[in-house]
């Protein structure tokens, strides 16, 4: 701990997992006498936790630098200094070549060796990291966690060995690492300690996981991991996020049917609805199967609530294997979805093609497929109008006296109500659905207690 405080302001691109590890680079720096701050402004560290999984996210990286190189400009004509650090996936993929690139950056550190910032800082360590240090980084990390209201993000896998044909993750987070069992119950239950109700443990192929269980049970997969995790009383809510069909297995899928507390939700992208574009994206399966799984997913968990990812314009799709995407999202009926246009990721087998989609038909396919999504995404909500729902409130609402909080679908839902609730899941009667939220008031008993 060094003596004055410090400031550090943190930007996150991209995914749930860099706001886990943003959340856990705020405690790291926290312990060398940093406070976080909102801004850059007079921020004493400015750390971007960045992404690149799409061309934007990365070129968004390049733009923020050139605003930060004249803050840090006119902080050094004041005598102030202001270091910058830039984490994350764009920091993996592009290593030395970032500092050559935007000479303003101080430290690069990847996705698996943030750990060591505070090295970094103190002039101990190389300021460019890009190893895949994945156990290092679970090890320092465990034991650090603070909680931040009633949710909380816990990291249980990491990386990807599947490579699909557009994809950098792979590449940039690595090949796939089961955090051990041990270190997510300590993490689970030291967040409950912290009065944490609901953990959503993350992956980048999280169903992937597999690891013995805490008492050297052979053969642990997300199923068995989850049913334990179910035990910790006070936690109420179990979900996991993102899954890869490929991984969805028996046991997992029979946590849908027998444990209260895995919500009925279930991310699970298919990226496209045609055989030919699953073959040349190297998804590794079909749509045979993939039906043959949702229904299965089904006849555990009736109500379960389906969201996905989508790409257009993968190279070489056609009109026809356009359709068959919009039969496939028609088919099944998704709660909510994330669609792209496919961007050319450099290095990766998609990119190489010559048979790249003209802008203009992705963007006309990705205006029909979202219009479409939508529309699903609408009639799931409405069809919530008149249920009463148990909803988990973690915070106040943008308008005087309400509070927000998420139903087990994952949609966020509104009631005027005392923020005493925050914390709790109390029945909501709804009665109001748009787009992306529900409205409801609080049921009459819960109105007593509040
Ligand atoms: N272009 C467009 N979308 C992509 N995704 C991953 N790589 C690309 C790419 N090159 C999408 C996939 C994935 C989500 C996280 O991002 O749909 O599931
Ligand atoms: Fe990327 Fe495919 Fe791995 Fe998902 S499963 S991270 S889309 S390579």
């Amino acid at each position: 701990m060094t003596g004055s405080k410090k400031r550090v302001y943190i930007k996150t691109f991209g995914c749930q997992m860099n706001v886990y590890d943003s959340a856990q680079m705020v405690n790291l720096l926290g312990e060398e006498g940093y406070d976080e701050v909102s801004t850059a402004e007079n921020a004493d560290l400015v750390v971007l936790n960045t992404c690149h999984i799409r061309e934007k996210a990365a070129e968004k990286v390049y733009s923020d630098l050139g605003r930060l190189r004249q803050l840090k400009e006119a902080r050094a004509d004041k005598g102030e200094a202001m270091q910058i650090a830039v984490a994350g996936c764009v920091a993996q993929a592009e290593g030395a070549e970032m500092q050559r690139r935007a000479p303003v950056v101080d430290f690069v550190v990847g996705p698996q060796s943030y750990q060591r910032l505070p090295h970094m800082l103190s002039g101990k360590s190389d300021p460019l990291a890009t190893d895949f240090a994945v156990d290092e980084k679970f090890e320092h990390l465990a034991k650090k966690r603070a909680a931040n209201g009633p949710t909380a993000f816990v990291t249980v896998q990491e990386g990807c060995d599947k490579f699909c044909s557009f994809c950098v993750v792979p590449y940039t987070r690595g090949a796939e690492h089961s955090r051990s069992a041990e270190e997510i119950i300590a993490e689970v239950r030291a967040l409950v300690r912290h009065g944490v109700r609901e953990v959503t443990l993350l992956g980048q192929n999280v169903n992937a996981w597999a690891a013995q269980g805490p008492g050297g049970e052979a053969d642990w997969g997300l199923g068995e991991l989850i049913t334990h995790l179910a035990q910790i009383e006070e936690l109420a809510r179990i979900r996991y996020t993102t899954s890869h069909p490929r991984d969805m297995d028996e046991r997992l899928i029979a946590a849908h049917r027998d444990i209260d507390a895995l919500m009925p939700y279930l991310h699970l992208p298919v990226q496209a609805g045609s055989d030919a574009v699953l073959k040349a994206m190297n998804r590794g399966h079909t749509m045979d199967t993939y039906y043959r799984l949702i229904d299965t997913i089904r006849a555990a968990r009736s109500d379960i609530a389906l969201s996905g990812d989508f790409i257009v314009g993968f190279p070489g799709e056609t009109d026809a294997d356009f359709e068959a995407t919009l039969q496939a999202i028609r088919n099944v009926g998704y709660a909510s979805a994330y669609s792209f246009k496919y961007s050319r990721r450099p290095g990766t087998p998609g990119a190489k093609r010559d048979d790249q989609v003209p802008e203009a038909v992705k963007v006309e396919r990705l205006t029909i497929l979202q219009d479409l999504l939508l529309s699903q995404q609408v009639a799931f909500n409405e069809a919530q109008i008149g249920k009463t729902l148990p909803v988990l409130f973690d915070k106040k609402g943008r308008h005087e006296g309400q509070i927000c909080g998420r139903s087990p679908y994952l949609q966020s839902v509104y009631v005027q109500g005392s923020a005493s609730l925050i914390g709790s899941i109390t029945d909501v009667n709804i009665t109001g659905a748009g787009r992306n939220a529900l409205t409801g008031n609080l049921v009459q008993e819960a109105l007593a207690q509040a």
